[in-house]
């Protein structure tokens, strides 16, 4: 397995060596990391971390749970893969922007709740923030070299999950198995349903904002079935560049380990014969997370934070059993609408909004299980 794509051809050119921490290495992403770093002779995994699940052995440093930037400090990575899932992963990401440490960064929720803060370290420490979200990895190869006046805007695909063509009442009964079985993609729970709430692409519509600098009204979402076209970008002359593939994250994650050499991965390359791509508008009645994200977005300050702890909260107590489908979307529309918009100027102004989201979205709960 670990040789297979190399085997008879010299994949490599070996330009690339970097010393690698994988946060969040027994999720699924950390998963598909762990393979790309072990095949690639010029990555080396230096330092592991998980949430709770043993990595002894793993790596020469590891760490179970805890505050990740000690990892750090002792393991000075030359990239910093974090695969964490939600909130927990903030203070990776600002320590590898504040250090200059290149940041692939998987761990959305980190950027979309703290997206000043994490410019304003990246621009102090230098480092290079390099997309794992395969939307977000696709946009930023499409743009890579273009004049940012040349972009007209940006256009991110959404499978629409496992309940595209549902109405609002026809999610009402639908269970967590269901909502788990996500037509494309293999991930973690969290971000599976997330996929089919939509609020996954409402969060990645607040990581595109930060992440290229393009205002939210030049950020589209159309759903496109099958996760063939990743994202588009349309330029000011009427181009449109798209970037293709089969939906395998091994891409994206080879792609943020060694930029910018684009090393060979194992996923197959796309036939184009034969191929058809649709795409729709999303339905935001029957998936409304996807417009309070935006509505959270443009709102600005602490509302991204309060719309993702929400979106945790409610997504947890819907795993569990606590909450229905439907009651996801409830429990975050009152905490966002609710919650107070302050400007984010500091990490412990941005952990008490945290705080503050969560207590708020446990009392929406009550209500709307
Ligand atoms: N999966 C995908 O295809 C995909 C695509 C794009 C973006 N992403 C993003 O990538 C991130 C990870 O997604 P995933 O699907 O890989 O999730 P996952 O399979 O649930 O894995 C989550 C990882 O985070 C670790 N973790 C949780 N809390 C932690 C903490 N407090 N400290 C350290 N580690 C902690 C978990 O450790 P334990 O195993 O010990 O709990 C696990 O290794 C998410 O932000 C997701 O939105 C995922």
């Amino acid at each position: 397995m670990r040789l297979a794509w190399r085997s008879g051809r010299p994949l490599y050119t070996e330009r690339v060596r970097k010393r690698v921490a994988i946060l969040g290495i027994t999720g699924s992403i950390g998963q598909q990391a762990r393979e790309i770093v072990e095949a690639h002779p010029g990555l080396e995994l230096v330092a592991a971390a998980s949430g709770s699940r043993p990595v002894d052995g793993i790596a020469p440093l590891t760490q179970v749970g805890g505050d990740l930037t000690d990892l750090l400090e002792a393991a000075a990575p030359d990239v910093v893969l974090n695969a964490v899932v939600g909130f927990a992963g903030l203070p990776a990401t600002l320590w590898a922007l504040e250090h200059g440490v290149d940041l692939a960064l998987a761990n959305k929720e980190s950027l979309v709740a703290a997206g000043e803060l994490a410019l304003a370290a990246r621009r102090r420490g230098g480092g290079r923030l390099l997309p794992v979200d395969s939307e977000h990895s696709a946009v930023f190869q499409c743009l890579e070299g273009r004049a940012a006046d040349t972009v007209a805007g940006v256009v991110l695909t959404a499978s629409g999950g496992p309940f595209r063509g549902r109405t609002r009442a026809e999610l009402a009964d639908v269970s967590p198995e269901e909502a788990l079985a996500h037509p494309t993609w293999r991930m973690g729970p969290k971000i599976t349903v997330d996929s089919a709430t939509l609020a996954n692409k409402g969060l990645e519509l607040i990581e595109a904002h930060f992440l290229f600098g393009v205002p939210y009204e030049r950020i589209e979402v159309v759903i496109h079935p099958t996760s063939v076209v990743h994202a588009v970008v349309r330029f000011r002359d009427g181009a449109l560049f798209a970037h293709l593939g089969h939906p395998d994250m091994r891409v994206p994650i080879s792609y943020a380990l060694t930029y910018p050499e684009r090393a060979a991965t194992p996923a197959p390359s796309l036939e184009l014969a034969g191929l058809t791509l649709a795409f729709e508008a999303p339905d935001l009645e029957a998936f409304p997370l996807l417009a309070l994200a935006r509505w959270a977005g443009e709102a600005g300050g602490t509302a991204p934070c309060a719309f993702n702890a929400a979106n945790e909260e409610a997504v947890a107590a819907f795993l569990a059993g606590r909450l229905p489908f439907v009651g996801i979307a409830d429990v975050v529309e009152r905490v966002v609408t609710e919650a107070d918009v302050t400007p984010a100027r500091d990490l412990d102004e941005l952990v008490e909004a945290d705080a503050r989201a969560r207590r708020m979205a446990e009392n929406a709960l009550a209500v709307a299980a």
